[in-house]
């Protein structure tokens, strides 16, 4: 774990692409993780790798931070899965890829905030390949993390990206959430339709 990070109990919502990845990447850089996964037996990889995988309002009890790692029509099902969320930072690793955004909401995080009211609503880890989650870099080169959302969220989550190895780019508040989903939207039209595959990640010169 970097020196900078604490360790933060995080529930990771989804044991597929994206979220079998964090919980792995998050779980090396010292956090504590459980997975929720509606069947749990089907989430054995994790676990016998040591990582906790339980129904997704347990997981989600025992955690401060909750990253939903499942597709956006799902998304209504699993946060009614979690149980009470006061308080809570609700991390949205989703995207509408293929399907609109729901209907009365300029973004998908938007749409999360109102599906689970009195939480922390934060869009990240979505702008970029599921591959790239487990450590945060491509090449050896830290890649760009950009997130959005509640004030206060944002450190917590910048914190749990580099505590993986991105470069985190804070871009503020719930105002800023659909940038970070045109970088998603950005990172996919490169990958599935301009020919660049999924081995790549943006990242962030200096002199
Ligand atoms: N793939 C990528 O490169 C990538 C990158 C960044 C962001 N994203 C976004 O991340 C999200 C997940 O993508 P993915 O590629 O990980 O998809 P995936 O591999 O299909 O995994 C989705 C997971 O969501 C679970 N799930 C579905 N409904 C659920 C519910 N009601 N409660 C709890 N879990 C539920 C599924 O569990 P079951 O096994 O029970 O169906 C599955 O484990 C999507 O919104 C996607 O747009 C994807």
């Amino acid at each position: 774990m970097q020196s900078d990070q604490t360790s933060t109990r995080v529930a990771v919502i989804g044991a597929g692409n994206v979220g079998g990845r964090l919980a792995r990447a998050l779980t090396r850089a010292g956090h504590r993780v459980n997975v929720g996964a509606r069947e749990p037996a089907r989430a054995a990889g994790l676990a016998s790798e040591g990582i906790a995988v339980t129904d997704p309002a347990t997981a989600a009890e025992g955690s401060d931070v909750i990253v939903l790692a499942v597709p956006v029509p799902a998304l209504v099902d699993a946060v009614s899965s979690l149980g009470p969320l006061q308080g809570k930072i609700l991390v949205d690793a989703s995207n509408a890829v293929g399907i609109p955004i729901p209907e009365g909401h300029d973004t998908v995080g938007a749409y999360v905030a109102e599906l689970a009211p009195g939480t922390f609503v934060v869009k990240a880890f979505n702008a970029i390949g599921a591959e790239h989650l487990e450590d945060g870099a491509v090449g050896g080169s830290p890649a760009f993390l950009p997130i959005a959302g509640a004030d206060e969220g944002r450190p917590t989550v910048a914190a749990l990206g580099r505590s993986i190895g991105f470069e985190v780019a804070d871009l503020g508040g719930p105002e800023y959430i659909g940038m970070v989903e045109d970088a998603a939207r950005l990172w996919i039209h490169l990958a599935l339709h301009r020919g660049w595959g999924r081995d790549f990640g943006f990242g962030v010169l200096r002199p």
